[in-house]
């Protein structure tokens, strides 16, 4: 590894310019960093592949068309939302992690212009989420790449006649929705289902019901409304091969005929193909001994601290083992990330136990809640374990794909009280 540039500041290393990485960032400029002795000797740095922040739940809708959402609120640029802080204590890095060595506190970014450097950090906070199969689903590189995948997409959509979508998680079941209202519009209310839809589109899924994180009473409601704008789907049965292997997952490949072959052995020709089955933690930068099974960082779930790798070493969001992946988890174990990173902090600054605050402790909330909206009015959901209406599902998320929340998250005003 090359030798580390000396920074004449302590460098809070944030990874991952998204959900995670940006809350955390606004939360220790405003809580932690103003708290600190010597407080101008401290940086946060945020690194990110992409300059751009997005509402990720958002892509089931906006690959169709940029008419769905309005761009500059789907887009935002990372360092613009960071001007408000004072000069010196914040840095931009557009880059992607490709080392970390936790024994000598040193991260290796290659920048999006090509410059390699290493970093020394003070603390660490990994945040670089996952990525899905398709590049369709989120920020797998950059905002550009995203953008053209989509671009490459809407051109197989003209034409269409049909698609296979595998994997029946909300990713998958929310896509289908989309594209089967925008292509085939709605059964009339009289209607269980629309009857030749103009595109055939099957969502097919290995276990016994869609959207596994719902009781399957909700799972059955959301067929239904699948059913409504033509989508169909095939369950206990898994897609064992796709020819060409490629299809749906190169952005050459988006929309190139496939073969899609089933554990029932039969084989459905499809016209776009859309793997929507798992998410990769982008973890790779980091030594093996700190990931799980699932290559997530192994992460203390009270915490949210990486116990193995040292001190001031934390992890948060989807490249995390501290909870089911999912925005609102992520949202309510940012103060607890953010109260210990702060004690920890002040610890090494040379304050006493006695002078820092308790420990914060994280607990997820495992009630049923999800939401996944079946095209533009209806929906099926709970939260905290209540089943929601489709109304209430429309008007929360269906609505805009939580767009209305994003605001206040990357500016960072959600974070302006310390809890
Ligand atoms: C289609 C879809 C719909 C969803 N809908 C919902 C929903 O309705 N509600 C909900 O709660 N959750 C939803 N989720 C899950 C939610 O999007 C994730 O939980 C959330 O995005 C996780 O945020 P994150 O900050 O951990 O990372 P991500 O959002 O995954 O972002 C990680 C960022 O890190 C960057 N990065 C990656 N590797 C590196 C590296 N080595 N160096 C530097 N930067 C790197 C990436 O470019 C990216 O910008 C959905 C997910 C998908 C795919
Ligand atoms: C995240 O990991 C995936 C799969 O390993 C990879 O294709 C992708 O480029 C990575 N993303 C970033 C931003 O490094």
């Amino acid at each position: 590894m090359a030798a580390a540039t000396h920074s004449s500041k302590k460098s809070i290393v944030i990874l991952g310019g998204s959900y995670g990485g940006m809350s955390i960032a606004h939360y220790v400029l405003k809580h932690a960093i103003p708290v600190l002795p010597e407080k101008d000797s401290y940086q946060v740095v945020l690194i990110s592949s992409s300059s751009q922040a997005m509402c990720r739940p958002a892509c089931p809708r906006a690959l169709i068309s940029d008419d769905m959402f309005p761009q500059e609120k789907l887009f935002v640029s990372i360092p613009k939302q960071f001007s408000q802080y004072s000069e010196g204590s914040f840095r931009f890095i557009h880059g992607t992690a490709t080392a970390v060595d936790h024994e000598n506190r040193i991260v290796s970014v290659s920048s999006a212009t090509g410059q390699t450097e290493a970093l020394e950090f003070h603390a660490l906070v990994v945040a670089t989420g996952a990525s899905t199969p398709s590049p369709l689903l989120g920020l797998n590189r950059d905002e550009k790449f995203l953008r053209d995948a989509w671009t490459e997409f809407r051109k197989g959509l003209a034409t269409v006649k049909s698609i296979v979508i595998a994997g029946g998680g909300p990713a998958g079941i929310e896509t289908a929705g989309e594209l089967g209202e925008y292509l085939n519009g709605r059964a009339g209310m009289l209607s269980s289902k629309l009857e030749n839809p103009k595109v055939s589109i099957t969502v097919v899924t290995a276990g016994p019901n869609i959207l596994p994180a719902l009781r399957p009473a909700l799972a059955a409601k959301a067929e239904q409304y699948l059913a409504k704008v033509g989508v169909i789907v095939v369950k206990d049965t898994r897609v064992k091969s796709v020819d060409p292997p490629n299809a749906g997952a190169d952005i050459e490949h988006l929309t190139t005929k496939a073969a899609v072959t089933l554990s029932d052995g039969k084989t459905l020709q499809t016209d776009i193909f859309i793997p929507a089955t798992g998410m990769t933690p982008n973890t790779s930068f980091l030594a093996k001994d700190l990931l799980n099974a699932h290559n997530q960082v192994e992460t203390n779930p009270s915490t949210l601290r990486v116990d193995k790798a040292g001190p001031r070493i934390y992890a948060i969001g989807d490249a995390s083992s501290y909870a089911r992946p999912a925005v609102h988890n992520l949202l309510a174990a940012v103060p607890t990330l953010g109260a210990n990173i702060k004690r920890d902090l002040l610890l090494a600054s040379g304050k006493m136990e006695s002078e820092v605050g308790e420990e914060k402790v994280f607990k997820e909330d495992k009630r049923e809640t999800q939401m996944v909206p079946i095209g533009k009015s209806k929906g099926v959901g709970a939260a905290m374990g209540w089943r929601l209406p489709s109304w209430m599902v429309w008007m929360i998320k269906g609505r805009d794909y939580w767009l209305w929340t994003t605001g206040g998250l990357w500016s960072g005003k959600q974070w302006a009280k310390e809890a």
